[in-house]
């Protein structure tokens, strides 16, 4: 008897904390996020729009554009959906968060507002902002097409190699690092003559840093902040860190050479520069912050700040996370983030991901997809997959991210590639060498 008035009563509160939860987007960091979302106690029923065909196994997919606010939240009013977690970086550079607040301020939008997502929707905005509150970065300068001239003085007076940003989001393309002045010169014009549209109508030259590449990534209210597990992705599509840039190859956590005294030094000369920032702006940012590092002799400096979580940096940080990730989210927006301690596997993990062949340039769709029963602890994200009666099939250049375990992560890595061997599809590809720098 006792137990069941206290059954009933625990389901009622269980009942009254439990949400309905969308993600938006079709990558593999939203299969990983949904993934994490559906084993929370607190998540009632969770929807990915638009997902993939690994999203549809943790959750369920909507056909929702996710560059249609109102069409979002047709579908959130209809299915009451109580929070959305924005995964890319466009939809909240577009304002969704500012659409919500005005216009359905009940449901909660994890992600920064319009303004404060200028720090990935703008490189001059971010610059002006760690300028502004003493975070290390490269010198910059920014100029406009009214400007060229000083733009072109001002290559001439300094030295390779040039560092060419596109001020403005250019679909991880928009950076160029150029040894040559001559070529850094016609680079410049050709920028702010349009080359990547309206997202160069500004262009900044940044001073070049020397040194390797890391990210952290905090989840905050922007008063507050937890700290996630620090990770290293590897871009360039050949091994060794060749040929074209694409969306990531693949990633590693933790970082070996990001140590404890490396950290602090994150925490105190960045991350906490950062919130005070938004503290001080008044700025409206309840969501992840994805803050690019290089480390230039012991000192780290930012590369770039992302609203957003990384991909495939969110197949390694997440999975690590052992705490309940819909926990801290909801601790964010109820403002009680700084007792939330973040609880983390002390295992590395990598992940690995396999692409079509001819990716980052011209490649098929719609090849069929074989993956074995037996995945020994590895986990499999899928990227551009489609789910149909028929089978799996490619949808994408980047199609899956294998994320395996280890107590160190060479072992992770080469679990990640016997698996990658076993699983087929037409022109798979996969670097074998992730991790190959640390
Ligand atoms: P971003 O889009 O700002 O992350 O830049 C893309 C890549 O360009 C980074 O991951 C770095 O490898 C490189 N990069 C960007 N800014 C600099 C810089 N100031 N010095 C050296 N490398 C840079
Ligand atoms: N992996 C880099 C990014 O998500 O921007």
């Amino acid at each position: 008897m006792f137990y069941s008035i206290v059954s009933v009563f625990c389901a009622k509160i269980v009942k009254t904390y439990m949400h309905r939860i969308l993600i938006l987007g079709s990558g593999g960091r939203e299969h990983a996020l949904a993934w994490k979302i559906c084993q929370s106690d607190l998540c009632q029923k969770l929807y990915t729009a638009p997902g993939n065909g690994g999203t549809s196994s943790v959750s369920q997919n909507v056909d929702l554009d996710i560059s249609n606010f109102r069409q979002i939240a047709e579908f959130c009013e209809w299915k009451n959906v109580e929070f959305i977690i924005v995964g890319p970086e466009q939809p909240l550079v577009d304002g969704i968060v500012d659409y919500f607040l005005e216009n359905h301020p009940k449901i909660k939008v994890f992600g920064p507002d319009k303004q404060a997502a200028q720090l990935e929707g703008s490189k001059d905005f971010a610059n002006q902002f760690m300028a502004k509150y003493n975070i290390p970065t490269a010198g910059s300068k920014s100029f406009e097409l009214d400007q060229l001239n000083e733009g072109l003085e001002h290559i001439r007076n300094s030295k390779g190699p040039y560092v060419l940003k596109a001020d403005g989001l250019a679909a991880g393309k928009g950076v160029l690092i150029i040894e040559d002045q001559e070529e850094a010169l016609i680079a410049f014009k050709e920028m702010l003559g349009g080359k990547f549209g309206k997202a160069s109508s500004k262009v900044v030259i940044e001073e070049f840093l020397d040194g390797i590449e890391f990210s952290v990534f905090v989840l905050t209210n922007g008063k507050e902040y937890v700290l996630l597990p620090e990770a290293k992705d590897y871009k360039r599509i050949g091994e060794g860190d060749q040929g074209l840039n694409t969306g990531g190859m693949g990633a590693v956590s933790p970082v070996p050479f990001v140590d404890e005294n490396m950290m602090k030094k994150v925490k105190d000369r960045i991350i906490q520069p950062t919130i005070n920032g938004f503290k001080a702006e008044n700025m409206n940012y309840t969501g992840f912050v994805f803050i690019g590092l290089i480390k230039v002799g012991e000192d780290p400096y930012v590369i770039e700040y992302n609203c957003r979580m990384g991909d495939p940096e969110t197949e390694v940080v997440i999975p690590r996370i052992e705490s309940d990730l819909m926990e801290l989210i909801q601790a964010a927006f109820e403002y009680n983030l700084s007792e939330k301690e973040i609880k983390t596997t002390s295992q590395s993990a990598c992940t690995v991901m396999m692409v079509s062949g001819g990716y980052p340039e011209k490649y098929e769709k719609g090849k069929s997809i074989e993956i074995p029963e037996k995945c020994n602890g590895s986990l499999i994200f899928h990227a551009g997959t489609k789910s149909t009666k028929n089978g799996l099939f490619t949808n994408g250049g980047r199609v899956l991210a294998i994320t395996s375990f280890n107590d160190n992560f060479q072992d992770a890595v080469i679990q990640s590639m016997n698996l990658a061997d076993k699983i087929n599809f037409e022109n798979k590809f996969f670097r074998r060498d992730i991790g190959f720098d640390l």
